[in-house]
């Protein structure tokens, strides 16, 4: 499996685009210039219009037999009908994604469970392909974009197809047999200058799009034409990669902060000095846990090469050891809560630190910040810093207490007018018409997000029921495992209604 030559600039596109033409003789060249899909590379072949052989590309000689996995992809179909176009055997590449939403909605669930969350949506694909167990990689939500059709064989007696002609009929051909190929970005373009400004001008998408790419891929479009410029030892010469600009800086780590979250795990923040990436500021980011720091072996005073792609959260890819004055700092995990300043536990096989004193400040305002979330009970006009302010002052306590707030106090406070309590009133109203299973997960039972909250909604009238179930019950549900059941079943013990 070829890999692509890279350029990063107008300059190097033009290179490309020169050597070709000298090569071929041609005086303009026609290409075809699609996004650069940031996943996992695969290899895949049809034959007899069936999917019999999906592979990584591994060192590009040799990688690994991933067809278990690459059947439960639902973008890939298990046939397609290749024949109809005298097709016998087809081999095609591709990229294995996972989408952000996905990539977002598996982080969480793995923060939930105090892991550290992976790092960007490629590591999460490429790692998802090899893993063992393939129920777990459907439930993943991969997806896969198919972009060349690397080799074929004919059936007896037919010719090759017009589509097969141009590179960009066969993008074309393989989506009308049901591929994903990227048949709605790509352009065709005659001559260099356009293909630079479309690249530009994507790049400026870049955010916009449901999955993560790192540049666009400019493909010389005639198949023969492709033929004649041939390759070098590593790369074809008819196709070259347009990297987008790196969304990496180095800053340096001034401190480390220790948050409680709702269920009392401890997490590390690394402050560092503000570095502009990707468009925005970053001055603070989550370490997730102590095997975090250690794993990456970080100091206080370090400097940092730090990441930031897209929608995803920043995170410090590593400390660069070499710029160590020597005047670096040990990072030590505290022992006791930073709020409550409770002994801090560890559960066996857990990675975080953990305040068991359910009455913490800092938990109970986390959990009262979780409930009136958006993906919770959704309650406007309430968000994190009122919610907070109001702690503080003594006028909310709990979570039952946002339905008894004291509006004339509220009312007496900077910035509350009769119009934002008012609305508040309402949100707070409209609150108690929200479906069940918003409540089960507002309430923050710890191992019970969206789809556990729904599984369980599904099976009782009212949240009062829930106490009926006893542990085996529950571990009868889609999904609940031992684990879940008891976080469930301690939670309804301690809850008073
Ligand atoms: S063409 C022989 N097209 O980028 C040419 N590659 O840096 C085969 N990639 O290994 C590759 N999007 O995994 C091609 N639209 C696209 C691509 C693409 C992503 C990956 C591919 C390749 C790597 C090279």
């Amino acid at each position: 499996m070829l890999s692509l030559d890279n350029s990063y600039n107008e300059v190097d596109l033009k290179d490309f685009d020169r050597k070709a033409r000298q090569l071929s003789k041609l005086e303009s060249i026609t290409y075809c210039v699609e996004p650069k899909f940031d996943g996992g590379s695969i290899s895949l072949i049809y034959e007899n219009d069936f999917l019999t052989r999906g592979a990584t590309r591994g060192n590009g000689v040799a990688g690994d037999d991933v067809t278990t996995n690459v059947r439960q992809i639902r973008s890939l179909p298990l046939s397609a009908r290749f024949s109809d176009y005298g097709l016998q055997q087809v081999e095609i590449r591709g990229e294995v994604l996972m989408n952000k939403n996905s990539f977002k909605k598996y982080n969480d669930a793995l923060i939930e469970k105090g892991l550290a969350p992976l790092a960007n949506p490629r590591n999460a694909a490429a790692g998802t392909l090899r893993i063992k167990d393939p129920q777990e990689v459907r439930r993943r939500n991969l997806e896969a974009f198919v972009y060349h059709i690397s080799d074929y064989t004919l059936l007896p007696g037919k010719e090759i197809p017009e589509a097969l002609k141009t590179h960009a009929g066969s993008l074309k051909l393989l989506w009308e047999l049901g591929f994903k190929s990227p048949v709605n970005e790509m352009r065709v373009f005659d001559g260099i200058d356009l293909v630079i400004k479309y690249c530009l001008e994507f790049e400026e998408e870049r955010d916009n799009l449901p999955y993560e790419i790192d540049g666009m891929v400019v493909k010389v479009n005639d198949f023969d034409l492709q033929d004649q410029l041939g390759m070098t030892s590593h790369h074809p010469r008819w196709a070259m990669a347009f990297k987008f600009k790196a969304r990496q800086g180095t800053s340096k780590l001034l401190n480390v902060e220790y948050q409680v979250g709702r269920t009392g795990s401890i997490t590390p923040v690394a402050k560092i000095e503000p570095v502009f990436i990707g468009g925005v500021t970053v001055s603070s980011i989550s370490l997730f846990n102590e095997d975090v720091i250690r794993e990456k072996d970080l100091m206080v005073g370090d400097t940092v090469l730090v990441e930031r792609a897209g929608d995803v959260i920043p995170y410090i890819v590593k400390p660069l050891a070499e710029l160590r004055s020597g005047d670096e700092k040990k990072i030590k995990f505290p022992h006791h809560c930073p709020v409550c300043e409770s002994k801090l536990f560890k559960e066996e096989g857990e990675a975080a630190w953990r305040c068991v004193n359910i009455e913490c400040p800092a938990q109970v305002a986390e959990r009262m910040i979780h409930y009136v979330s958006k993906d919770a009970l959704d309650i406007k006009g309430f968000g994190e810093a009122n919610i907070k302010k109001f702690f503080e002052l003594g006028l909310l306590k709990d979570i039952p207490g946002i339905y008894k707030l004291d509006f004339d106090a509220i009312g007496k406070l900077e910035g509350f007018g009769a119009k934002s309590i008012e609305k508040l009133k309402d949100a707070i109203e409209q609150s108690k018409n929200q479906p069940l299973h918003r409540l089960i997960f507002a309430l923050g039972i710890r191992f019970v997000g969206e789809t556990t909250a729904k599984v369980l909604a599904q099976k009782v009238n009212h949240l009062l029921d829930l106490k009926q179930l006893t542990q085996e019950e529950l571990q009868t549900l889609e999904d609940i495992g031992p684990k879940v059941a008891g976080s469930i079943v301690h939670f309804l013990a301690m809850l008073i209604i």
